[in-house]
């Protein structure tokens, strides 16, 4: 499988550096630049998204793509990006599964003059400038969208108290730490808002369905409130809720994030009250800060997309397709 993989990567450097060859001065494409990506895994379909768009825009921009998949593991993050050390790539980017423990591998890429871009999710190191810059969602912004949502709906149906149970993403990630820290402090001041517990889901649909058991195991028809950190695991936590003979959306407000296509579809059909968009298309904004940083241009340090949320407050139907 790995013999598989460095073969891919070879063949995608080889294409790289032919198509380059042999070529007037008016190719419009940089072919020289070799960019090594590390990507978290394949966990929800906004990683596939993220993933496939990356793909695209490497293909678009005429650069060479080295991408590894690290099945999750921070372990084989740190070794893709040895490898890429080891290969001399022009640029490394890669998503952090989590905050801490990059220190080393990325004194390594400095010491080989290799810059690093963070895209999606952030990390936290004892030395400032081991990376260039972050290329990603503004999670904090994204849990204060959620708590947002709640607070006008509670509003507006009249509640004077709501239980609340979160079902967050991978621990001591940044979109988990982020997302939150947003929701929690917008609804820190409004007394009727009681957040009963938080659960790891990991982003993972298997786990989102474990976690709603376990809540409706312990807290039954209580809830009132489902805030999830992602769609997978919204997706996971519905048929949980309908097997207690409650409905989502209707007995128990359900709040999301990502926006991916199957999370849109369930909104429309009333099930998921609302989704915080959080969008996978990172691959044309990474392209081009590589290319400039290849070029030696000064980049951003941060680049947020616009985000936007889904609601049931609004007329779903013309909602555009997704796109993942
Ligand atoms: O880091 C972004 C998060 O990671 C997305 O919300 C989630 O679906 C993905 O796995």
């Amino acid at each position: 499988m790995r013999t598989k993989r460095v073969l891919c990567v070879l063949c995608v450097m080889l294409l790289a550096v032919l198509s380059g060859c042999g070529k007037g001065g008016d190719e419009p494409k940089d072919t020289k630049l070799v960019l090594g990506f590390s990507q978290i895994g394949s966990e929800s379909a906004w990683r596939i998204g993220n993933t496939k768009d990356i793909e695209e825009q490497a293909g678009a921009y005429g650069i060479g793509l080295m991408l590894e998949n690290a099945n999750q593991k921070k372990e084989n993050q740190i070794a893709a990006i040895r490898r890429f050390i080891a290969y001399k790539v022009d640029v490394i980017a890669f998503s952090p599964v989590v905050e801490e423990g990059w220190e080393n591998v990325l004194k390594e890429a400095r010491d080989a003059g290799i810059p690093v871009i963070l895209v999606d999710r952030d990390i936290n190191t004892e030395e400032e400038g081991l990376t260039t810059c972050l290329i990603g969602a503004d999670f904090y912004k994204e849990g204060v969208m959620a708590a947002e949502y709640l607070i006008r709906k509670v509003d507006s149906l009249g509640l004077t108290k709501v239980n609340i149970v979160e079902i967050t993403g991978t621990q001591d990630s940044t979109p988990m730490r982020q997302r939150q820290a947003g929701f929690m402090d917008t609804i820190a001041g409004d007394d009727r808002m009681c957040v009963l517990e938080s659960v790891d889901g990991d982003f993972l649909k298997s786990r989102g369905e474990e976690c709603m058991r376990y809540f409706l195991g312990k807290y039954g028809d209580t809830i009132d409130v489902v805030f999830s950190h992602n769609d997978e695991m919204t997706i996971g936590a519905l048929p949980e809720i309908e097997k207690a003979g409650l409905a989502p959306g209707k007995d128990i407000i359900i709040i999301s994030i990502d926006g991916g296509q199957e999370a849109i579809d369930v909104l429309k059909q009333g099930k998921i009250n609302c989704v915080v968009e959080c969008t996978p298309k990172l691959g044309k904004a990474l392209m081009e800060t590589a290319l400039k940083l290849k070029n030696g241009e000064s980049v951003e340090a941060v680049i947020h997309p616009e985000e936007v949320a889904f609601t049931d407050e609004m007329d779903v139907s013309t909602i555009a397709p997704r796109g993942y």
